[in-house]
């Protein structure tokens, strides 16, 4: 592995925290690059907007995850998983964001900047950035049906 290449986005509510997980990002040897789409600190771009730029960079390949902050990480996340191929979760607890990816193969974590602390952000992200999906798991054949229904969709 080279490194993860990240998108990071926010709407005004998840601003502050954007620009502190973005350091965290920059900091961290296992971040190869970090695309940040905004919001800017006078932004007000609303988050489906952000989600659907920053989500279509994970789809077509130009980034391998994006990390979305906005109120409550809902918005971000229902918007995100508009993008098909896209995996896009909600998640507030280390056993959750562990899951979200060994078990989902999610490519985009959405927190919720009103609903946690920093600090735990923080905590979360850097969990977030040593996990990786093993194809070869049992969960792999139920993300295989999520990849169906998209393709299905898209027929
Ligand atoms: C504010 O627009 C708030 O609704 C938004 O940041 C987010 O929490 C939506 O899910």
């Amino acid at each position: 592995m080279t490194g993860w290449k990240i998108v990071i986005g926010a709407d005004d509510a998840g601003y502050e925290y954007k620009e502190i997980l973005r350091g965290l990002l920059e900091a961290d040897p296992r971040v190869a690059r970090v695309v940040d789409v905004g919001v800017d600190a006078d932004g007000h771009t609303p988050y489906p907007r952000v989600a659907a730029e920053a989500a279509s960079m994970v789809a077509d390949g130009r980034t391998d995850r994006a990390l979305l902050v906005c109120g409550t990480g809902l918005g971000m996340a229902i918007a995100a998983n508009k993008v098909r191929g896209v995996r896009a979760v909600t998640a507030h607890d280390a056993y959750s964001v562990a899951r979200s990816v060994l078990s989902n193969n999610a490519q985009v974590l959405a927190l919720g900047a009103r609903v946690i602390g920093p600090e735990l952000a923080k905590t979360l992200v850097d969990e977030w950035l040593g996990l990786t999906f093993d194809p070869r798991s049992a969960s792999s054949a139920k993300v295989e049906l999520i990849d169906q229904m998209d393709a299905e969709e898209s027929a």
